[in-house]
């Protein structure tokens, strides 16, 4: 497979391969892209529905969002929809895909399927290098600690996305408890597991100290020099490993600019661990 990494950081794009020809033999090779690159983009792939899930099924078992309602006879398949003249859209803010899950997702993947002529790009975040990079006195502190996770879930997602539907839980909250610096199950690396859209406190310190520690850990995980921006076009895959990243879809759409196109993406969970 010949590769372009995206920037120093993270990010792998794949070229000259089509995702149709996934198969046992040849998974194990971007399961390791992905597990060293923690974002591996393809472009060009046309896709079916069902190629899509089966493509997908081969990281792990496949799950439905906690909220979000799938499209037709493919509840597993999120589509995220930015309507013509919304100018927000799923995504924005720095997240890792439901952290608020007692066993958040392993691996997204996405898929475009309608981009603007400009912007909407996505930048993704590598946090095994956030937490390398970390103030030294910081990693004393969070060392052994954990924090609670929190979503809303649907209203606040229903009320702003014009274009896509809740599963019908309206009103439920979903909150979690999860080590602040988790261990990647598969590689065994060390892993920042905060982020600003989802985590709300750290157990066991009063509030205005957890608050000021999240904050200034939350300020460091946006350095961009731990980050790559994926300029989407039509078509492109993304597999991202939702345990060591993050990511920020970024919402730039200003008239006689991406106002006034629709943004399109079709996404796929798979289950993932508890996070220990
Ligand atoms: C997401 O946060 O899952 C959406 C990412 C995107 O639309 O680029």
């Amino acid at each position: 497979m010949n590769v372009d990494l995206v920037s120093g950081a993270l990010g792998a794009e794949v070229n000259n391969f089509d995702l149709n020809s996934l198969s046992n033999k040849n998974f194990e090779e971007v399961n390791n892209l992905l597990l060293e690159h923690k974002v591996v983009f393809f472009r060009d792939q046309s896709l079916t529905l069902e190629k899509f899930i089966k493509i997908a099924s081969m990281f792990g078992p496949i799950e439905e969002h906690a909220y979000v309602k799938g499209i037709e006879k493919y509840p597993q398949i999120t589509r995220i929809i930015k309507a013509a003249n919304e100018k927000n859209q799923w995504g924005e803010g720095w997240h890792s895909d439901v952290s608020y899950d007692l066993t958040p997702s392993k691996v997204i993947i996405l898929k475009s399927l309608k981009i603007p002529p400009i912007g909407g790009d996505t930048v993704f975040s590598n946090m095994e290098l956030a937490l390398e990079t970390l103030d030294e006195d910081i990693k004393k502190i969070i060392q052994n600690k954990r924090a609670i996770h929190t979503s809303n879930g649907s209203k606040f997602f229903v009320e702003n996305y014009s274009k896509m539907e809740s599963n019908g839980k309206i009103g439920e909250q979903y909150s979690n408890e999860h080590p602040i610096i988790r261990t990647h199950p598969e590689t065994g690396k060390k892993i920042l597991y905060v982020n600003p859209t989802y985590t709300k406190k750290i157990v066991g310190l009063p509030d205005d100290e957890s608050s000021d520690l999240l904050n200034n850990i939350f300020k460091h995980q946006e350095r961009l020099d731990l980050s790559c921006r994926f300029k989407w076009t039509e078509n492109a895959v993304a597999i991202l490993d939702n345990r060591s990243t993050q990511h920020y879809a970024i919402a730039d759409f200003y008239p006689e600019r991406g106002l006034g196109h629709e943004r399109v993406m079709d996404r796929i969970s798979i289950v993932g661990d508890k996070p220990f």
